[in-house]
Formats: C-alpha cells, sequence, structure tokens
C-alpha cells in the first residue's frame, strides 16, 4: 500500500475576501472522498495572514474541517517574505510567532514506509532569524537520521525554476537559503521538492531531484503580470510514495473549480506589477 498525501497549496483564504474559499471547498469535499493518509498546504494559506490573524484563523478552521490529518509550511503571505531590507513585510518574530500560534508549527516530520516527508518554512531560509538556525539543525537531524529512506521535501517556494534559474526573483528561493538547505542535506538529496507560491503546475528534473510545482488552489497570475512556464490552472497534487522510495504524482482538477485571474480581482492585492522571473517583487 502506497502512502497517498494529497498537497494542495497556495489557498489564499481570509474572511475580508472569501472569493477563494468556494474552491477550497470544492477541494476539501474531494479530499474527504477519496481520504489521503495526509494533507500538506505547501504555503499562502491565507490571504494576508502576515498581518491579519483573522486570516490564519479561519485557514486553520477550514483545514481542521477536512476532517483528515493535514500538516502546512508557511507562505510568504501566511509569515511574511524573506527578511531582505526590500521587503514590504519581511518574516520576522512577530508574524512567526503569530502563525505558530494560530496554525501550528512552520515544518514537520512525517514517515511513511519506506519514506521520510519533510516540510520546511523556506521564507527564512538563508537569514539572520534564531529561526533559521533551528530549522537547519532539525533539517541536519532529520536527514541524519533518515537511514535508508527515501526524502520527500515540502516547501512553499520552488527550488528551482529551469532555464536560466535566476537568482534574487521574488519567485524562487535565493541561492544563499538554497545553499543553506543542500549542506544541511549533506549528502544526501530529497528525491522530491514539492513546492507552491508559482500558481502554475510544472514537474522538472534537475541533478537527480524532481522539482513539482503544484498549482494554487485558488487563483492564477496573469501572463503579462508572470511568465508562462509551467500549466496555469487551479487544482492539486495527488501524490503516492511507495515502500520501494519510487513515487508517483498525479495532477488533479476537480469540477466547478472557478479559475480567477488575481489581476482581475485587485481589492485583494491591489493593481499588480508584473514580476517576472529574474525580478523581485516588490
Ligand atoms: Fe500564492
Ligand atoms: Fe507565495
Amino acid at each position: 500500500m502506497a502512502f497517498r498525501v494529497a498537497q494542495i497549496s497556495d489557498t489564499h483564504l481570509s474572511p475580508v475576501h472569501p472569493n477563494f474559499v468556494g474552491n477550497f471547498e470544492r477541494i476539501a469535499a474531494d479530499l474527504r472522498r477519496l481520504k489521503p493518509d495526509l494533507v500538506v498546504n505547501t504555503g499562502d494559506l491565507t490571504v494576508d495572514g502576515a498581518d491579519r490573524s483573522d486570516d490564519l484563523t479561519m485557514a486553520r478552521r477550514l483545514h481542521d474541517a477536512i476532517g483528515l490529518p493535514w500538516r502546512a509550511v508557511p507562505g510568504n503571505h501566511d509569515v511574511g517574505d524573506d527578511p531582505l531590507p526590500t521587503a514590504r513585510q519581511p518574516a520576522n518574530a512577530e508574524r512567526l510567532a503569530r502563525y505558530a500560534e494560530i496554525v501550528g508549527d512552520d515544518s514537520f516530520v512525517v514517515d511513511a514506509p519506506g519514506w521520510r516527508l519533510i516540510g520546511i518554512n523556506s521564507l527564512i531560509l538563508g537569514s539572520d532569524l534564531p529561526s533559521a538556525a533551528n530549522q537547519l539543525a532539525m533539517l541536519r537531524d532529520a536527514t541524519n537520521e533518515a537511514g535508508d529512506r527515501t526524502i520527500a521535501l515540502f516547501l512553499h517556494k520552488p527550488l528551482y525554476l529551469g532555464g536560466e534559474d535566476p537568482d534574487g526573483t521574488y519567485w524562487r528561493v535565493r541561492n544563499v537559503g538554497r545553499n543553506a538547505l543542500m549542506a544541511a542535506f549533506g549528502t544526501r538529496r530529497p528525491a522530491l521538492v514539492a513546492s507552491g507560491h508559482m500558481h502554475q503546475y510544472r514537474r522538472l528534473r534537475h541533478d537527480d531531484i524532481t522539482h513539482l510545482w503544484a498549482p494554487s488552489a485558488a487563483f492564477v497570475v496573469g501572463d503579462g503580470y508572470q511568465q508562462r512556464m509551467g500549466t496555469k490552472l487551479v487544482g492539486y497534487v495527488a501524490h503516492e510514495f511507495r515502500a520501494d522510495g519510487g513515487f508517483d504524482s498525479e495532477l488533479v482538477t476537480v469540477d466547478g473549480l472557478a479559475l480567477d485571474d488575481i489581476v482581475d480581482l485587485p481589492e485583494i492585492y491591489g493593481p499588480h506589477k508584473p514580476v517576472q522571473v529574474g525580478q523581485l517583487g516588490a
């Protein structure tokens, strides 16, 4: 029997902007029917949990209401973005504490036959925050103690964009964070890196790692504002992790999901500015 994980991502829930609750409920109903062993949200649970507790509270309630075991790693809209001097909402101790209090841990380790599933907070990678060092220590321990289990990593921002793979972009973990992460893995490498944030579905291989971008469960970002690198749709990913270390990952779409473009909803995040790959977002 394979261990089945439903990876939902970028659900962008909020009582102030409940636009995407309908999509969440449709996917939740699908999950209740299929009963995966675990549901993992790879971040941006909320529209603006970085500044609104109510968004985090709603996300927690709706995830609990799925009625299945679930874990989450935060996104930039939940705990703030990379704590750079230019960040409008930098991840900081206050935001991280609020997320921890309302949603729960920002990392996880779950073992399944033949597998160790590790979730981490990608927004603090490579930062000077104390929790960043603690997380790397956790990762080193989880890797060292994985034995012969195959590792799958879940995080919000992708590690790899393909092509020129520019550093310093809003769209992926910066090199400083990626290097720290890979150093913590030592000689081991995850077989799968499953991320969110892009609001596109894509699967690519690089350095013997399968990088899988889950689509958003909420909305897409128009081509004029974000390059099309994968498939722009709304849905989730069903993973099957087998005891022999093999896995299958499949895109799942659900009937009735609304396909909103965030560019058409400026009341939520304001008028969009193009943030192409290679650029740092505002
Ligand atoms: Fe998102
Ligand atoms: Fe994001």
